[in-house]
C-alpha cells in the first residue's frame, strides 16, 4: 500500500462509529452501499455538502441524493400531500430499504446546495447492513453522490475510490464489494398517477409499475436537463474508448485492444479476452462491469475496448445498456 494514503476503515462496529463521529463532526466518509460507493456528508451541514462537491468535483447545478434510515423521516426531508405519501409507502414496502431513490417535493429544511436549487429532493433508503448500521449509529441524514470523479466510472469497491479519489478523500468506510454494482433506480414520484423514470437501475420499470398501478414514463428527449440533472449523455466513462457491439457479434482484435464478453466463451483467441459472468446472468454482469471497465482502463498499452451488449429487455438489461451507452460517447 502507498504509505501516503490511509487506510481503510473496517466495517466492523468500532468502525462504523468511527466514521459516524467523523460524519459528525463534519467530515466526508466514503461510504459502502449495495449499488455503489458512496461520498457521504451531514445532509444537513453545508459545509460537509461543499465538500462532497469540492472532493468530486461536481458542479453545484448536479443535485445530492439523500439517504435515510427510517421511511418516517421522511416527513423531515420532504413535504408530500396524501397520494405522494402513499404511493412512496407502497414502494417502501416493496423495495426499501434497496436499490431505489424517490425524487419528491422538498422540505424548506433541505438546504438548497444538496438539492441544486431545485423545489424537490432525491431520497433512498439504502440497504447495506453497514450503511444501515452507520445512518442509525450517526443519527443523521447522509448526503452521498458516488464516490466518483465526476464523469467516470462509479467505484463498486473501497480500493476503487482510493484510486481515484485518492488523498482527496482521506476517509473510507469498507463494506466489500457491492451487490448490485450499478447505480439506483430513479424515479420522479412528484405525481404519483405519472411518475417518470430518471435513471434505470436494478429495480425495473416494470415492477415499479405494478406495484403502483400505473405506468410509468420515460422522460420527454426534448425535455430540459433540469428535470434529470445528472444524466449526461456522457458519464460512467473510462479513458480509453470504448465501442459497443451486439451479443454475439465482437470482432477479432490487435494486441492493442480488449474484448469484453457478457458470459465466458467456449474458447477464446484473443490476448486481451475478458468477460462479465460465467453463465451471462445478468445480475452478475451489472455487479462486475464498472470493476472490469476500471481494470482495463489501467492496463497499460491498451487503445480500444469492444464490449458486447445485452440485447434490450426489462430490469437490469435496461440499466446495464443505459450505462454501456453512457460510457461509450466520446
Ligand atoms: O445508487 C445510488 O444512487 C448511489 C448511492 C451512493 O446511493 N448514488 C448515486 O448518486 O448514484 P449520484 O449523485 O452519482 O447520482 C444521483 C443522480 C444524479 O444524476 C442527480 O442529478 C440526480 O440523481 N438527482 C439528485 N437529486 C435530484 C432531484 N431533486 N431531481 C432530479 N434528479 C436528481
Ligand atoms: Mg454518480
Amino acid at each position: 500500500m502507498d504509505a501516503a494514503l490511509p487506510a481503510f476503515i473496517s466495517g466492523s462496529e468500532a468502525g462504523i462509529q468511527q466514521a459516524a463521529q467523523l460524519l459528525q463532526s463534519g467530515h466526508c466518509v466514503a461510504v459502502p452501499t449495495e449499488t455503489v460507493y458512496g461520498l457521504a456528508g451531514d445532509a444537513m451541514n453545508e459545509a460537509a455538502v461543499r465538500q462532497i462537491f469540492a472532493i468530486k468535483s461536481r458542479p453545484f447545478i448536479d443535485p445530492l441524493i439523500v439517504h435515510l434510515h427510517d421511511f418516517d423521516q421522511l416527513h423531515d426531508l420532504t413535504q408530500l400531500n396524501e397520494s405522494q405519501l402513499t404511493a412512496a409507502r407502497r414502494l417502501d414496502e416493496a423495495f426499501w430499504p434497496g436499490p431505489l431513490t424517490l425524487v419528491l417535493p422538498k422540505h424548506e429544511r433541505v438546504h438548497d446546495l444538496v438539492t441544486a436549487n431545485r423545489d424537490s429532493v432525491a431520497i433512498r433508503r439504502p440497504a447495506h447492513p453497514i450503511m444501515r448500521k452507520l445512518l442509525e449509529a450517526s443519527k443523521l441524514y447522509l448526503a452521498a453522490p458516488s464516490a466518483n470523479p465526476f464523469g467516470y466510472i462509479s467505484p463498486t469497491t473501497a480500493q476503487h475510490v482510493r484510486d481515484s479519489l485518492n488523498e482527496r478523500c482521506p476517509h473510507i468506510l469498507d463494506g466489500g464489494p457491492c451487490e448490485s454494482g450499478l447505480e439506483s433506480t430513479i424515479v420522479d414520484l412528484r405525481e404519483p398517477e405519472r411518475p417518470i423514470l430518471l435513471r434505470p437501475g436494478p429495480i425495473g420499470k416494470e415492477m415499479i409499475e405494478s406495484v403502483l398501478g400505473v405506468e410509468v414514463s420515460l422522460p420527454a428527449p426534448t425535455s430540459d436537463s433540469s428535470l434529470a440533472p445528472g444524466m449526461l449523455e456522457r458519464h460512467y466513462s473510462p479513458t480509453t474508448r470504448l465501442l459497443l457491439h451486439p451479443a454475439g457479434q465482437l470482432p477479432s482484435v490487435s494486441e492493442v485492444e480488449a474484448r469484453i464478453y457478457l458470459k465466458r466463451p467456449p474458447f477464446s483467441d484473443g490476448k486481451h479476452d475478458y468477460w462479465l459472468s460465467e453463465s451471462g446472468e445478468l445480475p452478475e454482469v451489472a455487479k462486475n462491469l464498472f470493476s472490469l471497465l476500471r481494470t482495463l482502463d489501467a492496463l497499460e498499452g491498451i487503445q480500444a475496448i469492444h464490449c458486447e451488449q445485452p440485447p434490450p429487455g426489462p430490469g437490469i438489461a435496461n440499466a446495464i445498456r443505459d450505462r454501456l451507452g453512457r460510457a461509450s460517447k466520446r
